[in-house]
């Protein structure tokens, strides 16, 4: 297990192009697969977690030529055009295993197989296993709703309205994606909406979605005859450069500019709490970049920060950046308290455990809640050590605290990083921070 020692920074500054969107690259390497099309994706994430994407999609069939670390042409092989491997390796990624399944349930062929990683096998699959059943899939999970997940092939599929109980990308796009080969009218309404990069890939792609804009409700009418997504070109992931934005917003002098960020709305709901707790963020807008608005986020540092309260409609927007504000809160004055997030106890790991115990361990003072934390700021953070858990935005947490604190941090398992951010202390040290 590496161990990464973070020492603090005086000054951070410096402009960045943190790595590409996950949720993006990973929906274009599925979508690219069931292409009428071969489709380019340009500047896509090179990740753990988007190799494992590739790699059971080039196992379905559909070849992935060039290198994530620059472009890679998936060779479109259809909507009902791909031929899995039985066996299929999700590893740690969540978003592939429960958005590739809204994909398989629609092809014809034999049994297949997707099975994860330790931390894959305790996440929840039956609320993407129990809808797509509904609609006539065949589709099971392990005793207690857990992967592996067994998919037959060749069912008929007819659409239907999904009510979501919880918000969730991830469960409504596979919703839709299987929607696309049922018959009639697919629906899902979220009780807040979560982001909708599966919706503007499905638009780009020539595939006409339908919108009740009394209910937020999106769907889709199937089945299509097929999608021709054109290429791709991934900007930088808000989820990743949010690491810089929280590390800026306590040392950037003069300023710390995060360029070529995705900014699609349902994102970026961080640096609205970031403002109300007093830091000083602009958002530079440019022009949309695959569909997805884009731009620039500049964080200069402020002296003072106020406690605030993150409300449960205000999560789905910032459900990866919540760790973060933890470690704001840390540095403000009051008790801030995020509520409505029990959804963090299903993420990479029990968030809300994992989180609390890696502040506590960094001398903050922080509590679980049932269905999020509260942290009473002192302005300050002592340092110490803290585990990243096998959950790769723990690990970045302790480097960024590591940076901020008096007498720096140890992270435990630092190579979790490796899932979504594979570089990021060599990011941190070129802004200033750390060693690269
Ligand atoms: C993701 C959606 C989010 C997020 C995850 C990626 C996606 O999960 O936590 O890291 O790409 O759709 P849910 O919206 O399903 O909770």
């Amino acid at each position: 297990m590496a161990t990464l020692r973070s020492d603090p920074a005086a000054r951070l500054a410096g402009t960045l192009r943190v790595p590409s969107d996950k949720s993006i690259t990973h929906r274009a390497l599925m979508l690219g697969a069931i292409s009428d099309r071969d489709v380019t994706i340009t500047t896509p994430l090179d990740s753990a977690d988007t190799a494992a994407t590739a790699h059971v999609v080039a196992a379905c069939g559909a070849d992935v030529d060039g290198l994530l670390s620059g472009a890679v042409t998936v060779s479109g092989r259809g909507l009902r055009g791909l031929r899995p491997h039985p066996a299929l390796d999700c590893v740690n990624a969540g978003t592939l295993m429960r958005l590739f399944s809204g994909i398989l349930v629609g092809q014809e062929g034999p049994q297949v197989i997707l099975d994860g990683d330790a931390s894959l096998r305790q996440r929840p699959m039956a609320r993407i296993a129990r809808p797509l059943r509904e609609m006539g899939a065949q589709i099971f999970t392990a005793p207690g709703g857990t992967p592996p997940l067994v998919i037959m092939g060749g069912a008929r599929l007819t659409g239907m309205h999904h009510e979501l109980t919880v918000a969730s990308a991830q469960v409504k796009s596979a919703i839709l994606l299987a929607g696309l080969y049922a018959e009639g009218e697919t629906w899902v309404t979220e009780p807040t909406p979560s982001r909708d990069h599966t919706e503007r890939m499905l638009e780009a792609a020539g595939v006409p979605l339908l919108r009740d804009p009394g209910t937020g409700a999106v769907g889709v009418r199937g089945p299509v005859e097929g999608l021709s997504l054109p290429d791709v070109v991934v900007p930088a992931d808000f989820s990743s450069a949010a690491f810089h934005l929280v590390a800026g917003a306590l040392r950037a002098d003069p300023e710390v500019v995060l360029a070529g960020v995705n900014l699609n709305p349902a994102r970026i709901g961080l640096v609205d709490v970031m403002r109300r707790m007093g830091a000083d963020v602009s958002v530079d807008e440019a022009l949309p970049v695959a569909g997805e608005p884009c731009g620039d986020l500049v964080v200069r540092r402020v002296e003072a920060l106020r406690a605030t309260d993150v409300a449960p409609e205000e999560v789905p927007g910032m459900i990866d950046e919540l760790p973060l504000v933890g470690l704001l809160a840390a540095f403000a004055s009051g008790v801030t308290t995020v509520r409505g997030a029990a959804e963090l106890r299903v993420k990479e790991s029990d968030r809300i455990t994992t989180v609390v115990a890696a502040l506590r361990g960094m001398g903050v003072d922080a509590e679980e809640l049932d269905d999020g934390f509260s942290v009473r700021g002192t302005g300050r953070l002592p340092g110490g050590a803290m585990a990243a858990a096998g959950d790769h935005r723990l690990a970045m947490l302790g480097a960024v605290a590591g940076l901020v604190s008096e007498d720096g941090v140890v992270v435990e398992g630092f190579e979790a990083c490796e899932v979504s951010y594979p570089r990021f202390a060599r990011d941190l040290a070129t802004l200033g921070g750390g060693r690269a």
